[in-house]
């Protein structure tokens, strides 16, 4: 494989994503890929340290202050864990990039998507993902999902600013080629395998 390949996970809330991740990451080391499993905000030491800020160190936060700070956490990941991975030709599995922020911090927070984006051009240095598997849920089960733990900033969130974070991620599924969009509810192994098949396609079809 001469460049790595990059894929995301998206969704909001308790959809599963970390789970998918790790069964995605197994069964491509089973089959001798370089797996990199990485996730955002964090990453990085910088990356960890932004992340606390962000979910659960201070409270009150402006807008373009929470978008700067994700993108912060965004440049050094780029530069720490992409890139390096991608020029090793390295299979990277990442937890949320920057279609969250366009989706928490464009549609959940009603930022301008055109600042968001060029944001994000500075934090990715442009580097999109080749694949983006969204698992899609509706915010209300997936905030169920939590009862009985204690709610991060952003999960505390009410649920229209979820709706609006889930119908973001919709719309960028409808837009973008490089997105599968998959129901979250699914029984946790049939959603793996049905991931796990969409992946392995697209890297054979690629010469990996
Ligand atoms: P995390 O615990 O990783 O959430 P999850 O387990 O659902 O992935 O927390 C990350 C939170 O930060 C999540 O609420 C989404 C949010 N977020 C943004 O708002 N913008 C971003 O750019 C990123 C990467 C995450």
């Amino acid at each position: 494989m001469e460049k790595g390949v990059l894929i995301t996970f998206e969704g909001p809330e308790g959809s599963g994503k970390s789970t998918q991740v790790a069964l995605l990451a197994q069964e491509l080391e089973k089959r001798n890929f370089k797996v990199l499993c990485t996730r955002e905000p964090g990453g990085t030491a910088l990356g960890e340290e932004v992340r606390k800020i962000l979910l659960n160190k201070v409270e009150k936060m402006e807008p373009l202050s929470e978008l700067f700070l994700y993108a912060a956490a965004r440049f050094q990941h780029t530069v720490e864990r992409i890139k390096p991975a991608l020029e090793k030709g390295q299979v990277i599995i990442c937890d949320r990039y920057l279609d969250s922020s366009i989706a928490y911090q464009a549609y959940g927070r009603g930022l301008d998507l055109q600042t968001v984006e060029m944001v994000n051009n500075l934090a990715t240095d442009l580097i999109k993902p080749d694949i983006t598997i969204l698992l899609d849920l509706d915010p209300e089960e997936g905030l169920g999902r939590f009862k009985g733990r204690e709610l991060d900033r952003m999960e505390k969130e009410n649920l229209l600013f979820h709706r609006r974070v889930r119908q973001g991620y919709l719309e960028l599924g409808n837009r973008e080629e490089r997105f599968l969009v998959f129901e979250a509810d699914l029984d946790e192994r049939e959603l793996h395998s049905l991931i796990l098949s969409k992946v392995l396609y697209y890297l054979v079809e690629r010469g990996g």
